[in-house]
């Protein structure tokens, strides 16, 4: 996409936004915070109804792929909700899609879910969006009472392999509207490809409405940030926690059953997409406490999820379009190295407690990094990105790891503590990291976006 396409899908938004017909913004009171403190609070503000639109967010571009896309967006009434897409800007040529799957649409009254597949690697579409209202009143008694389409037409270009290799990622927004409007700003002005949203976008979240909340009505003035730029999820601890993110699903979809073997039935957001000559990779690093920890009443299964991953891994890296990409980057939440002897490592039976650890809680995922890091050392990986500890670090490749290692900072906006314990910590920012090939090299930019100055800039040759 280019930077003009998108001035001018946010303008026309904006337009709309003036007019009032979108939902208005609504703020809460934030305050600093630690590294990964729990002490978040639980639920989102709630929207107030001001119209009777039925749709009512802007589209969000889902699970970027090479053939395929996930375009979500929010309702306020039961609704059969669909994507007119097309490769003509005037749609001439689209064809309509339905939420949901086979047999049945995906009749909802909040979120509408439409995963567009057969498309082709590498092009650029045009999509509206539409959702009749539906009355239901039992049995054969359903009718439809009107039809509403956004006048907006929105574009995208699939993955693949002639397309721009430029990506940014951000983590740990945590609900934090200010951090997360600057990483926002920071992405239109950089235009890239897609962005890998790399965890902990939640707190504790308890119903669907907070979920849309943070994914589709964010109380950020460029409401469509994902409709003409797709997102990847990797999801982070707190992206589990609460009744309603035990399901994230119905709100960040999942891709289509047959877009992965039968055996990888679970794994709906785990990502191998090619971007121009860079491989991205995503992984869910799960929980941050084991499953086993008194606290999660054994309602977590954060272990076979993992190990379920690593064979999900080991046939990914072995793909023709992700083994002979020139760059091969990993992106998960929880990082998978540190170097400070009183990180807890994430595997200290049977509650996560040590006194050798300053934390009752994983600072680094030693089991994934068991698990993942040899497949991902074999195959010539030169970055991980990760996030967790709100606070920007890098880690250099050494004689035992091949890869490079960036944790992206946290949402605090220079500074740590809250009331009288409150003060300046320059090494507290929010990042966006950008990366993209340009010289024959992969060059990485890490924004500072309380400086908005480019914090550090590091540059990878292609693998072997
Ligand atoms: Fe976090
Ligand atoms: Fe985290």
């Amino acid at each position: 996409m280019k930077r003009r396409d998108f001035i001018k899908a946010s303008a026309l938004l904006a337009a709309a936004a003036g007019s009032g017909e979108l939902l208005k913004a609504s703020t809460r009171p934030l305050t600093e915070m630690g590294p990964e403190a729990d002490a978040f609070p639980d639920v989102c503000p709630a929207e107030e109804p001001d119209s009777e639109r039925l749709i009512v967010s802007a589209p969000m571009l889902q699970n970027f792929a090479d053939t395929s896309m996930g375009i979500v967006f929010a309702v306020r009434a039961l609704a059969n909700g669909y994507v007119l897409i097309g490769e003509q800007p005037d749609l001439s040529d689209a064809r309509k899609v339905l939420c949901g799957g086979y047999r049945v649409t995906d009749l909802d009254d909040r979120v509408v879910r439409v995963r567009v597949t057969g498309l082709r690697p590498s092009t650029k579409y045009y999509y509206r969006i539409g959702a009749d209202r539906i009355s239901y009143e039992g049995g054969y008694r359903m009718k439809i009472l009107g039809t509403e389409e956004d006048p907006r037409t929105y574009f995208f270009t699939t993955a693949g392999e002639k397309t721009d290799a430029h990506f940014c990622v951000i983590n740990d927004t945590h609900v934090r509207w200010e951090p997360f409007s600057r990483a926002i700003d920071k992405i239109a002005a950089l235009a890239p490809a897609c962005v890998i949203w790399n965890g902990d976008a939640s707190n504790v979240e308890e119903t669907v409405e907070a979920q849309v909340r943070i994914f589709l009505t964010p109380a950020i003035d460029r409401k469509d940030y994902a409709a003409c730029t797709p997102y990847l999820l990797c999801p982070g601890n707190h992206d589990t926690r609460g009744m309603a993110n035990r399901h994230l699903e119905r709100v960040w979809m999942f891709r289509q059953p047959e877009e992965r073997q039968p055996r990888d039935w679970d794994l709906g957001r785990n990502f191998a997409v090619r971007l121009g000559d860079i491989a991205l990779i995503g992984l869910d690093t799960a929980e941050d406490k084991l499953d086993s920890n008194p606290l999660f009443a054994g309602l977590f299964t954060s272990g076979p999820y993992r190990e379920a991953q690593t064979e999900w891994l080991r046939d990914a890296l072995a793909r023709d379009e992700i083994r002979s990409a020139p760059y091969l980057v990993a992106c998960c939440h929880i990082p998978l190295y540190d170097d400070i002897p009183t990180h807890n490592p994430g595997d200290v039976a049977p509650a996560d407690k040590d006194p050798k650890y300053s934390t009752d809680y994983a600072y680094w995922q030693r089991t994934c990094a068991t698990l993942w890091t040899p497949l991902l050392d074999a195959a010539g990986c030169q970055l991980v990105i990760t996030a967790h500890q709100h606070r920007y670090r890098y880690f250099a490749p050494d004689a035992g790891r091949p890869w490079a290692q960036i944790i992206g900072g946290g949402p605090s906006l220079g500074f740590t503590g809250s009331g009288e314990n409150r003060r300046e910590d320059p090494g507290l920012f929010p990042t966006v990291i950008e990366g993209l090939v340009q010289n024959g090299q992969l060059e990485i930019n890490v924004h500072n976006l309380v400086t908005d100055t480019i914090q550090d800039h590091f540059t990878f040759r292609p693998r072997q």
